[in-house]
Parts: C-alpha cells; structure tokens; sequence
C-alpha cells in the first residue's frame, strides 16, 4: 500500500508534499519521491528509505516549482531503491501509482516494441509511457489519460502531473482510495483526507471508477464510463487520528472498499509480483511435503476462510484438512502428532477460543502456523509459524476485509503447499498466483455493483428467514452470508451446501423465502444452477449471485440477479464476498440496524 498526494498551490510546493508525505508513511515507506514543473520541465527528487533521506535530497537540490505530486512506497514489482521510487516519468508526463497493474507485463512489451525505454523494474512505469504515447496521437493530457485508463487491469489509484501544464493535476481510482482537496489557496490530490489535513478539511472522495482533473479553480469528476458527474464536498475531522470513516457512513462500508487494495498488498507479501511464485514472508520449521493432515481451527468468520481453505488445500496440494470450530476443537481431545500441522485463522489474534485451541495443540506437540492481522497478538506471539495478514486495523465488528485478507493468505499458502508436495507443476503454481493476483481488479469490478446490491438488500429487509446456498468453496461463503445477515440485521438466515438442501431443509422453501444462491462459474456452477430449478420449482424466491446470464441459460425468473464479471479463477470466494458482505450491509442499513456495533456482539471475544 503506498501513499500519493498532489498539489497545485500558489507556493514551491516540494516542502508542502514532503509534509503530506509524512501523514502518509502508515502506507509504506521502502522509498519516497516528488516530481515539480520547473519553468515547465518535469523535474523529479527521489530517495530510497524514509522520508527524511528524500527531504535531506531536497536540501541538497531545491525544486521551487507550484505543481507537483508526491508519493512514499510500500514496495511491490521491484526492490525499494531510488530507481523504481515514485513518480515514475518520460518527459511528457510523472505518474504516482497505489495498487497493482496486473497486465503491466504485457502492457510493457507492446510498448517496448513501440520504442519505449524504461528505467525501473516496476509496474508503475508503464503508466506513464502508456500516456506518453497517447499524447502523442491525441494532445491532450486529459483525453490520453482518459483512453488509456480502461487498459490497465487491477486495482490501483493514480496521480498525473504533465509537462507544460502549470494547472492541470489528474487522479484516478479503481479500487484504492483517492480525495481531492479544496483549499484557500490551492487545490490538493491525496490517498485519504489524512494526508490532506495540514491544508484543508474540505474533501471529495472519488468512487469506484472515477477519475478527475483538478486546476487551481476546482475539479470535475468523471465516473467509470466518463460521464461527468457531482462528489460531494464533505468536512472532514480527521486532524485527530489516523483511522475515520472517510466518506462511509459506517467503518464497515469503509473496510468493504478497502479490500481491493489490502487483498493486493497482502498478495504482494506473498508473491513475487516479479516471477509470479509464492514465496512465504517467513521460514516455516517444516516442508508440506512431510505433513500428513491439516488440522484448522478458528471461530465465525475466520472458520469459514478456513473452511473456504480446505478446498484450495485438498484440490491444489492433496492434502487433507480438518476444520472445525475453536469452541469444539478445545474440547475433542484430538489426537495429535508430528506430522500433523495444527492451523489457526483469527483477525483480532486474542480470540479466547481459539487461543486455547493453539495452546492445545502445542501441549500436544503439534507445529501451530496462525494467520493473523494484528502482528502484536498473543496469537501471534504464541504460535510457531505467523503469516499476517495486511487488512490494516479492522473497526467494524462485522468482519470484511479481514476475510478476504484470510482467504488471500490461505490460497497463497495452498498454493505453496502444493508446489512443495509436487502436486502442482511451477507453471500451474504461476497460473494460480496470477489468478490470486487478478483478486484485487474483480474486487474493485464487484465493489462498482454497489448501487444494484443495495436494491436488492430491499427485498431482504423484509424477510423473516433467508436461505444462502452454495457448493464447493462457495459453500462456506453461503455460511458467511447467512453469518453476516444475522450479526447485522438480525434476521434469521442459514447457509446451506446446495447438494444438501434436498436432504429436508428444501420445505422450508415457499414464496415468503428469499434464497440465495452463489455462484461463480467454478467445477460446481453446473450442479449449483441444478439446484436453483430445484428451489424455482417449488416457488422460491432465487436471488442469483453469479456471472451475468446464469437466470436466463437456467429458464429461471429470481426475483433478483447480482451479475458478477465473469472469471473462471480457483479464488472466487474472494470477489464473491463483495456482494455477500454488501447485502448484509445494506439490509442492516435499511432496517436502521447499529452496523459498526451490532446488539450482543464484541469485536474480539475474549472469554470462553
Ligand atoms: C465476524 O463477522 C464476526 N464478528 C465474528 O464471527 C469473528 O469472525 C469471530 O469472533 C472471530 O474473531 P477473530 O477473527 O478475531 O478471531
């Protein structure tokens, strides 16, 4: 995750980014840079490590110009040096990046071929070629970033500064944070209105798919599809403290849209953004290869990444994986040995069942590897093995981006498992990575049905009971769902596998019961619509979450239809907890439920 900012200001604005910078280093300082416009030229400072090295280069050699953007890294193609440091530029253009341009290869060759030379290792880079040479053909800084944002695939934010142009700034978003300023004396771009804080507290976030253009008189926005369109200017009070609600109404629905770019800073902790392989943050005391049997433990919404897990563990690496809940596991008096790998998923890592289900399992003998995020639990303390997970402070008591983060880390971690155990060729194990990469960009794709999901949360409303429906890894996300509708709304909801229904819970099935149905086009899709015609055939009321069309091949009427884009990937369970995760939301909303702090529920719970 890194940290952008902007400035057009009637003043040098070097000292004035280096400032914002500063409030931005909670997202990653491996590296930092500035670029000005000086007598129209692009002109860069950039320094390797902390801030405080690029200010000392700044020292060194002032730059005075009244325009410019800003950016500190959290490195993710390439090693934190001076060169692959942001803004990345040609003599046209300097770009600062925020997220994971996942076609950037490809995107790199072509415009190698094109006659391009690129300085760094990074993704970023090809951002600004990309303009530079739409300039070329249109002339238009506004009209090239406009044509080339569409190619880029993933999940990122922009700034662009432009040679020649003393008062023009553009940002864009898709699916990492950006706001635009609105100060006395100057216009300001900035990843949160943190960084911003020290010149306004007037700020307009830009929504999913937005870009906009900013010039000392103010800023137009313009939405996915370049439309020009209005963002509310609010008062921010966040000179207090790091974490606010930006511009959600709730810290969840503000975690909901975070994912895209926590999913890919966790992703970049775990692969190589370079070669495409798995490579763990740090040594494990064991090889896949010699373990027999996963024994994972965890409670709510981190049992079912877990039990999302066992899916990618069985069909990746061959291995098999118990899961069960922390509150039973404690007590089973299960037997364990060496080769057995005891495996514990918590967000908060003090989770007091679950703590005492690692501390069994070390009593027992057994190695212990928790997936945590917050470094300094006792979880993690406690455990052999730890494998964070970079959600960021998760406030919402409702668990969103923490599982998401929990799934990313567990594929990454089957993936590696299975190239261990010689169940997956390098080749597959890259094909897979890609996919886990490609996660952030369907994501941020799925955060854009936002609008749509929170019509259909009106059909949910109403209800007395809802049934969640899903097979094979969307399974446990048809429990996530009817876990996250009942702990936000309080409606009574199941989630059921699909193949079971028949098996007795299909008479609950009436005109009165909403049924949900997940279903990403994955090994089971084919058997899943099966057990749609199964409910319409008896008057069920089917909501579809699933790729646009699966209705209409099925010859079913639901009352509702969530198209999902349509990727085959083996980690649909990640981008298909969007749509999960925003139902709930919007339902409890609608109802005027407390969605940050449900009745009877603790973010963490630390007692038996
Ligand atoms: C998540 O929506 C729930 N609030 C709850 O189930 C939570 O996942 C569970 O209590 C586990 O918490 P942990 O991840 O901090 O261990």
């Amino acid at each position: 995750m890194c940290g952008i900012v902007g400035i057009i200001g009637n003043e040098p604005v070097a000292p004035l980014l280096v400032d914002a910078l500063k409030r931005l280093e909670y997202r990653g300082y491996d590296s930092a840079g500035v670029a000005t416009l000086e007598e129209g030229q692009i002109a860069r400072r950039r320094a390797e490590g902390k801030l405080k090295n690029l200010a000392s280069r700044l020292n060194e050699a002032p730059l005075y110009g009244m325009i410019g953007i800003g950016h500190t890294r959290w490195a993710t193609h390439g090693k934190p040096t001076e060169q692959n440091a942001h803004p990345h530029a040609t003599d046209k253009v300097a770009v600062v990046h925020n997220g994971i341009i996942e076609n950037f290869k490809a995107l790199r060759d072509e415009l190698r071929a094109d006659g391009a030379v690129f300085q760094s290792e990074t993704d970023s880079e090809v951002v600004a070629h990309l303009v530079t040479r739409e300039l070329k053909r249109v002339n238009d800084p506004v009209v090239a970033v406009r044509n080339i944002l569409p190619k880029l695939h993933g999940a990122f934010a922009l700034g662009f500064l432009f040679a020649g142009e003393n008062d023009l700034l553009i940002g864009a978003r898709k699916g990492a944070p950006l706001a635009v300023g609105y100060g006395d004396d100057g216009m300001y771009l900035g990843s949160d209105a943190f960084a911003l804080a020290p010149f306004t507290d007037r700020v307009a976030y830009l929504n999913e798919g937005d870009w906009t253009v900013i010039r000392r008189n103010g800023a137009e926005f313009y939405d996915a599809g370049n439309v020009l369109v209005e963002r509310r200017i609010i008062t921010t009070q966040v000179g207090s403290g790091l974490v606010d609600k930006g511009n959600h109404r709730h810290f969840m629905a503000k975690e909901i849209h975070e994912q895209p770019e926590v999913i890919g800073r966790t992703i970049a902790h775990y692969i190589d953004m370079a070669t495409g392989d798995v490579r763990l943050p740090t040594d494990i005391p064991f090889n896949f290869k010699d373990i027999r049997r996963i024994c994972l433990s965890a409670c709510g919404t981190a049992s079912l990444a877990g039990l999302t897990a066992r899916y990618w563990f069985e069909r990746l690496a061959k291995l098999p994986v118990e899961v069960d809940v922390a509150s039973e596991f404690r007590y089973r008096e299960l037997p364990l040995d060496k080769d057995t790998l005891t495996l514990f998923v918590s967000q908060s890592g003090e989770t007091a069942d679950t703590l005492a289900s690692l501390r069994y399992a070390k009593e027992h003998g057994a190695t212990t590897l928790s997936v945590v995020n917050v470094a300094t639990s006792t979880m993690a303390r406690e455990s052999d093995v730890v494998m964070p997970t970079l959600a960021g402070p998760e406030i919402g008591v409702a668990s969103t981006k923490a599982f998401t983060c929990q799934l990313t880390v567990l594929a990454a971690l089957a993936i590696f498992a299975g190239v261990q155990r010689g169940t997956l060729s390098q080749e597959r194990a890259r094909e897979l990575a890609q996919q886990l990469i490609a996660s952030p960009g369907q994501v941020a794709d799925a955060l854009l049905l936002e609008s749509k999901i929170e019509q259909v949360a009106h059909k949910l409303a109403k209800a007395r009971d809802v049934l969640y429906l899903g097979r094979g890894a969307s399974f446990p996300l048809a429990l996530e769902g009817a876990l996250k509708l009942k702990e936000l709304s309080y409606i009574h909801a199941e989630g059921y596998a699909a193949g079971e229904l028949k098996h007795g819970p299909i008479a609950l099935v009436d005109e009165q019961m909403p049924v949900i149905v997940i279903a990403p086009r994955d090994h089971w899709f084919e058997k899943t619509v099966s057990n749609m015609q199964e409910v319409a055939a008896r008057g069920g009321q089917i909501i579809v979450i699933g790729p646009k069309g699966t209705a209409v091949n099925a010859a079913l009427t639901p009352i509702a239809s969530i198209d999902m884009p349509d990727v085959v990937t083996e980690f649909a369970a990640i981008a298909y907890s969007v749509p999960v995760q925003l139902l709930a939301y919007y339902t409890a909303s609608i109802m005027g439920k407390d969605v940050d702090q449900p009745r009877n529920l603790a973010k963490s719970v630390t007692v038996e």
